[in-house]
């Protein structure tokens, strides 16, 4: 895969720790330190492909989702977030300015859904956005641990993308959706426990 200058790709499945623990090998043998860290790989359902987002949504709902569509979406959002950050630890705490980005949602935000004016609020779901809101609480408990570190642990929504996680339904195109996470992950000397979007700052 062409992925520009001086890029090279790893595979790894955040569920899987001993692709995890590989790639890490990897990154220590071939490099020794790690300076930025972007938990992105995220799933927004584990059930029949191609529906639309209303259908997921739907599916979804607390009442009703399937408890194994629930499991499955958190190990990726939110157990494998935790597994990929301890595993890079070591290589983050060799480098002078290490970061980590987790890629959260607006939907995260319980102070932002419990708003009844909030248009999202009838997207968030016991699946996708309750796995996003427990993907925030774990950011925050590494940003205070690793405080002390000076590691910086930052969580940051791209706003709503088209991409295959909505069916291709949100209003935003990859290339804006991108800016915030890559302006967070490039500042090297910025704030530590932020949550961010494309127009600010966001309520936890
Ligand atoms: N699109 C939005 O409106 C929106 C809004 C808020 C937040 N987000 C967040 O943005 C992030 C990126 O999503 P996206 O919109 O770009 O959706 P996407 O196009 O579906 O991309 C999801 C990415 O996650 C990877 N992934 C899924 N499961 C994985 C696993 N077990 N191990 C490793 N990688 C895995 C996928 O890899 P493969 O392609 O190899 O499967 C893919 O690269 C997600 O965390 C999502 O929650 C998106």
């Amino acid at each position: 895969m062409d992925i520009g200058f001086n890029a090279r790709s790893i595979e790894l499945d955040v569920t899987k720790q001993s692709t995890i623990t590989t790639a890490a090998a990897r990154i220590a043998k071939e490099h020794g330190h790690l300076d930025l860290l972007v938990n992105n790989a995220g799933i927004s359902h584990a059930g029949k492909p191609r529906r639309t987002l209303e259908e997921v949504v739907e599916a979804n709902r607390a009442s009703k989702a399937s408890i194994d569509e629930v499991r499955t979406v958190w190990e990726t959002n939110v157990f494998g977030t935790i597994s990929v950050t301890q595993t890079m630890l070591p290589l983050l705490r060799k480098a002078t300015a290490a970061r980590i980005v987790n890629v959260s949602s607006g939907l995260a935000s319980l102070s932002w859904i419990a708003d009844p004016d909030t248009w999202a609020r009838k997207h968030f779901d016991i699946v996708y956005g309750a796995s996003k809101t427990a993907m925030n609480a774990v950011t925050m408990a590494f940003a205070l641990e690793l405080e002390k570190e000076n590691i910086k642990v930052n969580a940051v929504s791209p706003g709503f993308t088209a991409t295959a996680l909505n069916n291709f339904q949100g209003t935003d195109s990859v290339e804006v959706g991108s800016r915030e996470p890559i302006r967070v992950a490039l500042e090297t000397d910025g704030p530590n426990m932020t949550f961010t979007g494309p127009e600010g700052p966001l309520q936890w």
